[in-house]
């Protein structure tokens, strides 16, 4: 992977396992004018995952990945993103820990998305940890990732206030709009500089 400041299009895979609301919003961004990505591969590691239905929709290629082993699994996305000359890779609701290997070959490429305001609340259940512990402020978190889970640098982050009567649903419903405003966000302050 070359630099990532230029004036082409920055060639985008996203990676995702479940609905892919992210995808899609990430989708929509790249279509607008001026947006310095195109998104050129769909990386998934669920057959079922419904997010693989916008890769169809707007045409993009995708590959499902059998997980059995991480480490063929692994090779297959390299071998995609090589042959796609991918310069950027999104994580975005994709449930993979990736390896301290592949994540060396594509340092400070890798981005993902997390419903927190991190460092608070890594992993999972995030939002039904935030209702416990009586926060007054939940949100989202978009940084680069290392090897440990959700602890790469911070790109940009958004707070969302929790009210009185949250629920884990109405939390995530809330988080997720503004997941959907902050990726983009976060693209453009990292290719724009
Ligand atoms: C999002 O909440 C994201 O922050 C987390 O997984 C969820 C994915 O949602 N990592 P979607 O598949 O993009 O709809």
């Amino acid at each position: 992977m070359g630099q990532l400041i230029g004036l082409k299009k920055v060639k985008t895979a996203v990676f995702i396992s479940g609905s892919g609301s992210n995808l899609k919003s990430l989708i929509h961004f790249s279509k607008k004018k001026n947006s310095r990505i195109s998104i050129d591969l769909i990386i998934s590691d669920n057959r079922n995952a419904k997010g693989l239905r916008f890769g169809k929709m707007f045409k993009i290629p995708h590959k499902i990945l059998n997980y059995k082993s991480k480490l063929v699994a692994e090779k297959k996305i390299i071998s995609e993103i090589n042959d796609k000359k991918i310069e950027l890779i999104c994580l975005a609701g994709f449930m993979r820990v990736l390896s301290k290997n592949f994540l060396k070959s594509y340092k400070g490429k890798i981005l993902n998305i997390h419903p927190s305001l991190l460092p608070k609340y890594k992993g999972l259940n995030t939002h039904q940890r935030a209702i416990s512990n009586n926060e007054k402020y939940s949100g989202c978190t978009v940084h680069f990732v290392n090897s440990k889970l959700d602890s790469g640098k911070i790109i940009l982050q958004k707070k969302v206030k929790i009210s009185n009567r949250e629920t884990v649903k109405s939390l995530a419903k809330k988080i997720l709009i503004q997941e959907h405003k902050l990726y983009p966000k976060a693209i453009k302050k990292l290719l724009n500089r």
